[in-house]
């Protein structure tokens, strides 16, 4: 097959479709494979995608900025439009901008997020978590861990804990990401189903409120440091505040949903490591390293774009073609990682790529680890006992597109 003057191999076309049930439901087999192999070609929506699962290509593609970009080189073209729904109705999120534009949002951003801005919310975050555990277990010894336990994290430690949302606001924000999940099937011509469009226009009226409510009475959260946030004189938008809040949410709530229920499930599944780790929490935070890589939130990252024609390893990448990144799979390089299918929580896996890489590397990464250390440390200390309410238990996965969320995680303690 050939786009414009480069011509594909056939040899590296395979017969996959990356939004199917059965790669979803069985992520690791697939992955796991995918990673032995330099880039390949699915033929999606009638024109060709590579995807790259190993984990030294998947940084030349984060990092080579001349030859890869998040951005599509010819923006509005036809060939573009196949593959995006826009689904975020006109929101740029920092992942689909580059240069010096994107460098200048990371700058205003990142005082609001490092170690020391995040320190003082600690006592926050267990006394949240130690809330949802009492009414986890408020019913009996038995709860399901995202339901009852997973999915509240984010909502109501970032967003009411970290943000300052009141719990109307956190409402309308989560049932704005809990519908993101009814376009991940969506062709880019298909209507948007009303019920994503009604909470959307909520969750835009909810987060306009929120900033210019901030604007007039900054408080001492979050959202109020980034509405000061002063870079020599360099101030965020209106707009441009508005599309961090709404990324925040649809970066956060889910994905360390998801992320904390593959590592309890992963932990469960290895009774003598989940024993080690309940009784020593100094365990936690390596332990949650090797969780991340052998079960992250999702396969993909956003789509990145050849800018020119290139190659990697051999396979031909023509200007413009839409680029599937595996950060799940490139966990399972066998080069990176030896033996990848074996979990080990003495493994100390080194640059886990569950929050990407280069320019975009997850802005939250700080944040999420603070609340999910926490919360699995309070959770042990709590239940020391805690163990899947059923040792037989299959897992079945849910999510927007190459999500792999836990529907749910039965357990007893
Ligand atoms: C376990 C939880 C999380 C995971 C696994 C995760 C994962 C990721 C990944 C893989 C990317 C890069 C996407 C790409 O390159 O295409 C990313 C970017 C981003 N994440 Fe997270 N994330 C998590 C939590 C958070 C949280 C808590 C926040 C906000 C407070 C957040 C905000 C962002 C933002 C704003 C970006 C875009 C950064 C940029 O383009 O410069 N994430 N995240």
């Amino acid at each position: 097959m050939s786009t414009g003057a480069v011509q594909l191999p056939a040899d590296l076309f395979r017969d996959l479709d990356l939004a199917s049930e059965e790669v979803r439901q069985n992520f690791r087999a697939h992955l796991s494979e995918w990673a032995k192999h330099p880039p390949f070609y699915v033929d999606q929506k009638g024109s060709p995608q590579a995807v790259v699962a190993r984990f030294g290509d998947m940084r030349t593609v984060l990092t080579d900025r001349k030859r890869f970009s998040a951005v599509p080189p010819v923006q509005d073209g036809a060939a573009m439009k196949k593959f995006m729904p826009n689904k975020f109705m006109n929101v740029t999120p920092p992942t689909q901008i580059e240069g010096a534009a994107h460098a200048r949002i990371r700058n205003l951003v990142n005082p609001a997020f490092t170690a020391s801005a995040l320190a003082r919310y600690g006592s926050v975050i267990d006394r949240t978590v130690e809330g949802i555990l009492d009414r986890a277990v408020a019913d009996g010894r038995q709860f399901d861990a995202m339901d009852q336990f997973a999915s509240w994290l984010m909502p109501l430690v970032m967003l009411e804990g970290m943000f300052g949302f009141t719990p109307q606001e956190r409402a309308d924000f989560v049932t704005m990401n809990q519908c993101l999940r009814l376009t991940s099937k969506l062709s880019p011509d298909d209507p948007f189903p009303p019920e994503y469009t009604d909470a959307f226009a909520r969750a835009e009226a909810t987060i306009e409120g929120i900033v210019a409510t901030r604007r007039g009475q900054p408080g001492d959260d979050i959202i109020s440091k980034l509405v000061m946030s002063n870079e020599d004189g360099d101030t965020l938008s209106d707009r441009e505040l508005f599309e961090l809040v709404f990324v925040f949410g649809a970066g956060a709530i889910e994905s360390t949903a998801a992320t904390i229920g593959g590592a309890l499930l992963s932990l469960a599944q290895h009774p003598d490591q989940f024993v080690q780790v309940k009784h020593d929490p100094s365990l936690i935070p390596a332990a949650l390293d090797e969780c991340m890589r052998y079960h992250g939130p999702g396969f993909l990252l956003f789509t990145r774009y050849a800018m020119v024609d290139t190659e990697l390893d051999g396979t031909p990448l023509p200007a413009g073609m839409p680029i599937y990144v595996c950060n799940q799979a490139a966990s399972y390089d066998p080069v990176q990682y030896p033996d990848p299918l074996r979990f080990d929580i003495h493994r100390h896996p080194e640059n886990v790529p569950v929050f990407g890489g280069g320019a975009h590397f997850c802005l939250g990464n700080r944040l999420a680890r603070m609340v999910m250390i926490q919360a699995l440390t309070r959770l042990f200390e709590r239940f020391p006992a805690i163990d899947l309410a059923d040792p037989d238990f299959v897992p079945v996965y849910d999510g927007a597109l190459s999500e792999t969320q836990l529907v749910s995680l039965p357990m007893q303690v």
